[in-house]
């Protein structure tokens, strides 16, 4: 990882969880290995009325719960603190931004000196819109010379369906180019997502499969054990189509899916990935129908203790119909991916946490040994986990010992653990740091953004509008209803359950 030139990062909604929790912390760990530049500050601005001091006393707090590096000594982190500076203002009101400017410059003159800004909106979505907008009218979107330069970090959700992606994008374009423009998604800054990449294109042997020729289907898996934690007002207008498979599962899709790139450059990553969004089979009403099973959480009882059902979440109406599970098949209508299904699916309050991609491959063509069974449930298959344990595990079929041709799966395996010499920056790192260094490729490009949200709108269009699409209660821990193994409908398949069958180890279990 390359260390940044000097810079000011500046971070809108400073006093919101984000910032505590993660993109201090995050920071922090970079400043520990030697990554943050050398002339360099943060500045907080929020509406909340505090000082550097409380500020910096507040930012301590999470780095020492939250930061992977907590237990360096202090006179480190009071070192990195002093770098830190907060500014408060009414973000909304455009007539506080000349103040706004005047204090970011005088900043800038006795730390970094630089003229360099990332402005980084960690806010409620409804303020992404006016933010860069106020920052255009006030001249801070631009530096005004060619030596310095001006940046834009956005959290998701960008938007809530295409329209308002499109208006969002129409408007902080008027003020900012796309190449200023940085869309998080943080799976991508996850090491082993980017690890895809690397599986697919720096192998000989892998790359020559990845197509409809020997691929049966794809599976990806998003589960998390955690119910919506306290963020029951957010959540029931998301919901777990919005919340996680329009962005994190499609840049997924997206990645296992592209085509090889020209180059490693992130306009050559991004225009593969977009024609994989763009070749997404449009949803008819039959798919949504029939191709895709929404699901809620209904209370029950995880290792002997009670846990309310989503319906009973603080936040939460006692009648919502806002999905914490789905599940869909859908295709890719292109040459590598005729014809094959994709399957995904994400839930809250399942058995495990675990993200992972499986690549299953085709039969061979003639069952030479007795007990190979039929359908696919011995087919090879290639794991790619995500989280937690991340890895990759191929499975394949050997002899067992002894009389006779027996064939048994077993698996070969590589934990990143194993590893223990490297360390692992957490994606906010990677993604905080790749900004620093003007490197786009693991943000998402504003027409993806768009892509995406066309693909999912007439499902949020269909749930919403037509009451007959059912929607499946599971009970809190379980895998999600069990109709959702309906969507394969070839004999023998069904998704990967990772811990159903205790005995099969080869993933992380929290049961
Ligand atoms: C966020 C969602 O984007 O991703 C959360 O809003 C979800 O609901 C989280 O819990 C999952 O991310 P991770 O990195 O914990 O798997």
């Amino acid at each position: 990882m390359r260390k940044p030139e000097n810079q000011l990062t500046v971070i809108f909604g400073a006093s919101g969880d984000l910032t505590k929790r993660k993109l201090i912390p995050d920071l922090f760990d970079l400043f520990v290995q030697n990554l943050l530049p050398d002339k360099y500050a943060v500045i907080g601005v929020s509406r909340t009325n505090y000082s550097n001091e409380i500020f910096r006393d507040i930012m301590k707090e999470g780095i020492k719960s939250f930061s992977r590096s907590k237990n360096s000594p202090d006179e480190m982190i009071d070192e990195f603190l002093r770098k830190l500076f907060y500014i408060s203002i009414n973000t909304s009101n455009p007539d506080e931004y000349d103040y706004l400017k005047t204090e970011i410059d005088k900043i800038d003159k006795i730390t970094s000196n630089s003229g360099n800004y990332i402005f980084y909106l960690s806010t409620p979505p409804a303020l992404y819109g006016i933010i860069p907008e106020n920052l255009g009218l006030s001249g801070l979107n631009t530096s005004g010379n060619e030596k310095s330069w001006r940046r834009l970090i956005i959290e998701k959700p960008f938007g809530y369906d295409l329209k308002s992606a499109q208006e969002l994008n129409h408007s902080i374009k008027k003020h900012f180019a796309e190449e200023q423009i940085y869309r998080i998604d943080h799976f991508l800054g996850k090491e082993t997502v980017q690890n895809l990449l690397v599986t697919r294109f720096s192998n000989g042997i892998f790359e020559p499969l990845w197509n409809r020729n020997y691929i049966n289907h794809i599976e990806i898996t998003s589960a998390e054990s955690v119910g919506i934690e306290g963020r029951g007002g957010y959540y029931e207008g998301s919901g777990a189509l919005r919340d996680m498979l329009q962005n994190h599962l499609l840049q997924l899709a997206g990645l296992v899916a592209m085509e090889p790139p020209a180059n490693f450059d992130p306009d050559s990553i991004r225009n593969e990935t977009i024609k994989v969004f763009q070749s997404l089979r449009p949803l008819s009403d039959e798919d949504i129908r029939n191709n895709i099973i929404r699901g809620q959480y209904l209370s029950s009882h995880i290792k002997g203790n009670k846990v309310p059902g989503y319906r009973e979440e603080t936040g939460v109406s006692p009648d919502s119909r806002t999905e914490t599970f789905v599940a869909m098949k859908f295709f890719v209508d292109n040459w590598r991916w005729g014809g094959v299904p994709f399957y995904i699916r994400t839930g809250k309050r399942m058995p495990t946490r675990v993200t992972e991609i499986v690549v299953h491959f085709k039969a061979t063509p003639h069952k030479l040994f007795m007990n190979m069974s039929s359908g696919c449930s011995s087919c090879n298959q290639l794991v790619i986990r995500i989280q937690p344990d991340e890895g990759i595990l191929l499975k394949f079929g050997m002899k067992v010992p002894g009389g006779g041709f027996n064939v048994q799966t077993v698996n070969m395996e590589f934990h990143y653990s194993d590893l223990s010499h490297e360390y692992m920056p957490s994606a906010y790192e990677r993604l905080l740091l790749d900004c620093m260094n003007a490197d786009s490729t693991l943000y998402i490009r504003g027409d993806a953004v768009e892509a995406c949200w066309k693909f999912v709108d007439p499902v949020v269009a269909a749930w919403k509008n037509d009451n007959s699409i059912k929607m499946y209660g599971y009970p809190a821990g379980s895998w999600g209803p069990e109709t959702a193994d309906s969507l394969f409908d070839i004999a023998g398949i069904t998704w990967r359950y990772p811990c159903k069958n205790l005995a099969d180890n080869d993933l992380y279990c929290e049961l």
